[in-house]
């Protein structure tokens, strides 16, 4: 191991997500693991422009590996974009002798951390922590898993009084750019049709589709819609929509929201946000730096954060046909 860091800096940054605090943790008791010291940074990149730090030892993270959020606090920082704001935060982290970074957080955060690292050559390494899943070179992010439970979770309830009420339920679920909540937790849950941002299926298509599940005998039906699908209408329009189109039904609608981001984390998350905390580590002391870790096909691998950012995370279009499938 390289024997020049000795202190390293952790944030959670951008939209929370279940799994970040098991993450933090790890990161902690691995720094103490291999005698470094660890600062938290508060707020993300602004807590770093403010000087905004802790240090954590491993008893510092006794009992948060089970809460949702993040003890650090999480913000969009808009200071960060300038170049005055990520001198003033460079200028903080070698006050405090700071030698590397572990920023946890979705693509915005990388982007932070990529730019930050070309500027100064401050060693920096990604964990990606989002519930979108919309991240590069990893097959999960934090906080996927639990939100996809969450989500399931909510629609089973919002089942049941659709089928007592034998009414059409429009379920908009998270994922501004991706449709991976939308396509696996409706499949999970038994959608009729999952609308995602990466596919037009188009309102003609909609429509059949409802028309056929009432000939088929189904008395109440669930549609998923990812917040950002690309027919482009919002939920309550396709609500009116649908009411126009199709009076036999009688449609309601329920934004699931910021719920989904909340809640105690999955066990796969735990165990993810563990892996990946040590690799974070690791790979910093080893010398390497400017990577993202993820999993791959069960094993923890690094990614170029260039890479992570620019790539894109696709969706399976199989898991398409299998929704339509189970939706006979
Ligand atoms: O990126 C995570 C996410 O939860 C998206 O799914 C959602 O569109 C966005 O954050 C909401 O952001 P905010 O909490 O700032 O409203």
């Amino acid at each position: 191991m390289s024997k020049t860091i000795k202190k390293i800096g952790v944030l959670t940054s951008g939209g929370d997500s279940p799994g970040m605090n098991a993450a933090i943790r790890s990161v902690v008791r691995t720094c103490a693991f291999h005698n470094v010291e660890c600062i938290g940074i508060y707020r993300g990149y602004q807590g770093m422009i403010e000087g905004d730090f802790k240090e954590l030892g491993p008893r510092s993270v006794n009992n948060i590996v089970n809460k949702g959020g993040t003890v650090l606090k999480s913000a969009r920082s808009k200071e960060f974009m300038t170049v005055e704001g990520r001198q003033k935060a460079h200028k903080h982290l070698t006050d405090y002798n700071i030698d590397a970074l572990v920023v946890i957080g979705g693509d915005g955060t990388f982007t932070g951390a990529e730019i930050f690292n070309n500027e100064f050559g401050f060693p920096v390494m990604g964990i990606p922590g989002t519930i979108d899943n919309d991240i590069f070179g990893t097959s999960h992010t934090l906080g996927y898993d639990t939100a996809l439970n969450t989500v399931v979770e909510a629609i089973d309830k919002i089942r049941d009084t659709a089928s007592s009420h034998n009414r059409l339920f429009f379920v908009e679920v998270m994922g501004r750019d991706a449709g991976h909540i939308a396509l696996n937790a409706g499949i999970g849950a038994g959608a009729e049709e999952i609308l995602i941002p990466e596919e037009d299926l188009g309102l003609d298509r909609l429509l059949e589709s409802l028309q056929k599940s009432k000939a088929s005998g189904k008395s109440s039906s669930i549609v998923v819609i990812a917040e950002g699908d690309k027919i482009g209408k919002n939920v309550f329009e396709l609500k009116d929509y649908v009411e126009a189109n199709l009076p036999e039904y009688d449609v309601r609608v329920s934004v699931l929201g910021h719920m989904q981001r909340g809640g105690s984390p999955s066990c796969f998350d735990r165990v993810l946000a563990s892996r990946l905390g040590v690799k974070a580590v690791e790979s910093l002391l080893e010398g390497k730096s400017n990577f993202m870790v993820g999993l791959l096909c069960d094993k923890v691998n690094l990614t170029p954060l260039e890479q992570a950012i620019k790539g894109s995370s696709e969706i399976d279009m199989e898991l398409l046909r299998v929704s339509d499938i189970m939706s006979t």
